[in-house]
């Protein structure tokens, strides 16, 4: 593809982070879920991670009442840093140091209240501009050979538009997620997408592949956003605001190679905590052994 019919890149994502973290109560009584670690990172940051390795270099948080730690988090901790510098452990805090975001590259905006994910993105809109931009939602682990978004620019890259990224389900289960319709090929792992349904109902669904939480949309959702009309339980729905869109702008799926666990559920928290630790060099062996001796 000639330079200049290449899309513009990809330079800011959203992380919404407003959410009440209600399927995994009392643990998110007092902390955001997005706080909540896989052994031992925030799953937050694994998921600022797989942007970063994506080339996002613009970190923008929604965040909430009670969510103020995630700002502590990716700022420096300077008393923490200089008690760990006076006591020799000069690994951790030069791990620390290597994950903290540059100056300047973090914003936080706050969704006074959680109206649905759709409004989260739209508040996030003076601080977007007019480019397109990366959506990740940060309860939703993707553990694969590559990260999903990385993944989602290739597709990005080669057919420009809309992206969002999706996994095959049990056709069983369709009706509990957001799915779309494929359509023709557009790279190796990028298809057009046809339609999108939020909970289609059963046995409607146009295929089984479902939204995972990884999107790259144009500023033009914005607009549309803004209108405020609510959709599946009364919330202002991304997936409606995109479905509008999609009537003037390509959307692409790109089915992501790898797997996706939603630590917003008790058990998918459980599984991606596993899934983790099974993906980390430092741990696996030791992982894996320990959790054969639990299971007997
Ligand atoms: P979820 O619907 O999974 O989050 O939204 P939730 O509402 O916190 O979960 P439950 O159902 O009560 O357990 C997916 C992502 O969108 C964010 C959430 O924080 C989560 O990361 N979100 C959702 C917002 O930022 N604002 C909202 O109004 C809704």
């Amino acid at each position: 593809m000639p330079t200049s019919t290449r899309p513009p890149r990809i330079r800011k994502a959203i992380f919404p982070v407003a959410g009440l973290g209600t399927r995994v109560l009392p643990a998110t009584k007092s902390i955001p879920k997005e706080m909540l670690t896989l052994v031992d990172k925030p799953v937050l940051q694994v998921v600022m991670e797989e942007a970063r390795e994506a080339g996002i270099e613009h970190f923008i948080f929604v965040t909430g009442r009670n969510k103020q730690v995630i700002e502590d988090h990716f700022d420096m901790a300077y008393e923490l840093e200089d008690s760990l510098q006076k006591r020799g452990k000069l690994d951790i805090l030069a791990q620390l140091r290597a994950e903290r975001p540059a100056a300047g590259t973090t914003s936080f905006t706050r969704q006074q209240e959680p109206l649905g994910l759709g409004h989260a993105v739209w508040c996030a809109r003076d601080i977007v501009g007019d480019e397109p931009f990366a959506v990740l939602l940060p309860d939703m682990i993707t553990i694969g050979k590559t990260g999903c978004m990385k993944q989602c620019m290739e597709v990005y890259k080669a057919a420009g538009g809309n992206v969002v990224a999706v996994e095959e389900c049990d056709p069983a289960i369709a009706h509990q997620y957001g799915i779309v319709g494929v359509g023709k090929e557009v790279s190796k792992q990028g298809f057009r997408i046809t339609a999108m349904v939020e909970k289609p109902p059963r046995s409607t669904a146009p295929s089984n592949r479902y939204i995972t939480g990884r999107y790259i949309l144009q500023p033009e959702i914005f607009k549309i956003l803004e209108k405020g009309e609510r959709g599946a339980g009364g919330e202002i729905q991304l997936t409606d605001g995109m479905v509008s869109l999609m009537k003037k702008q390509p959307f692409h799926g790109m089915t992501y190679n790898g797997i996706t666990y939603d630590c917003g559920s008790k058990l998918g928290y459980l599984q991606a905590t596993v899934a983790y630790a099974l993906s980390r060099k430092d741990l696996a062996d030791a992982a894996r052994r320990e959790i054969a001796a639990l299971l007997g």
